[in-house]
């Protein structure tokens, strides 16, 4: 579904990530972790299109998309929901706006069903009620769940989280998690979730891949991460012990 082959990219003179090849299939969650700057969220723009690599290929659904006009990007970001770090929801709209925003852009559906989408898509999510709710009224984690329908609006085939559970506290984190782990099972998309949460990440992912300092380390199941003995793959195992002891205290 999605391949990276040699990926790179520099910023002043700096490699953000360097030569990163990625196979991800068809229906996989793949968790991608790392440390701050380490070249998640740069991994993350460069499969949505948002920008391009300096070098490398990279194919979604077998079609090369460093070589696409930024119209033809258009039509494949319409296969593609993205739910960024900040729910990055529009304040002055109605829950129920946000979600169908896309959808009128781009799709020229009767009102009716524009309506029933928005409720469908938020039931998915687990709110009911809320369409004529501003997003200012509603708490971190049921924004989190708007940006997620908004971001299946669509039906996408694939879904990109940058830091879903970003900024909340770890119950609604798990929360989160359980919800990304549900919307897998019904609607059966390919996902990239980008965290730095190692517990969120064991929770939801196939396989995990892990970059550092710009370059991809380890990729692999969940339970073969665990085996790893590279000692900056360890070092993010040891952050869960670190979090539980805090849980404990
Ligand atoms: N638009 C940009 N202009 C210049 N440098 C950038 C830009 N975007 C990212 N970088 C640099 O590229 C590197 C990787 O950044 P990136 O945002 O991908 O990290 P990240 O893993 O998402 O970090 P975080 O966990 O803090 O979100 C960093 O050194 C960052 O400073
Ligand atoms: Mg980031």
């Amino acid at each position: 579904m999605i391949r990276l082959s040699n990926v790179s990219k520099v910023y002043d003179g700096k490699y953000a990530l360097h030569d990163v090849s990625l196979t991800i299939k068809k229906g996989e969650t793949l968790a991608v972790i790392g440390g701050s700057g380490s070249g998640k969220s740069t991994l993350l723009q460069l499969l949505v299109g948002l920008i391009r690599p300096d070098s490398g290929e990279i194919f979604i659904d077998g079609q090369d998309i460093t070589k696409l006009s930024e119209k033809e990007m258009d039509k494949v970001r319409l296969n593609m929901g993205m739910v960024f770090q900040y729910s990055a929801l529009f304040d002055s709209m109605t829950v129920g706006e946000n979600v169908a925003f896309g959808l009128r852009e781009h799709k020229h559906l009767p009102e009716a069903e524009i309506q029933r989408i928005i409720k469908e898509k938020l039931e998915l999510v687990g709110l009911y009620g809320v369409e004529n709710k501003l997003p200012g009224e509603l708490s971190g984690g049921m924004k989190k769940r708007v940006g997620l329908a908004r971001a299946i609006a669509f039906g996408p085939e694939i879904i990109f989280y940058d830091e879903p559970s970003s900024g909340l506290d770890p119950i609604t984190t798990a929360k989160i998690d359980e919800l990304i782990v549900d919307m897998q099972n019904k609607l059966a998309v390919t996902s990239v979730v980008v965290t730095h949460d190692m517990a969120s990440a064991c929770r939801i992912a196939d396989r995990i891949a892990m970059v550092y300092e710009g370059e991809l380390i380890a990729v692999d199941t969940v339970e073969n991460f665990k085996q790893i003995k590279d000692e900056r793959v360890q070092a993010f195992f040891r952050t869960l012990h670190i979090a539980k002891e805090g849980q404990t205290a």
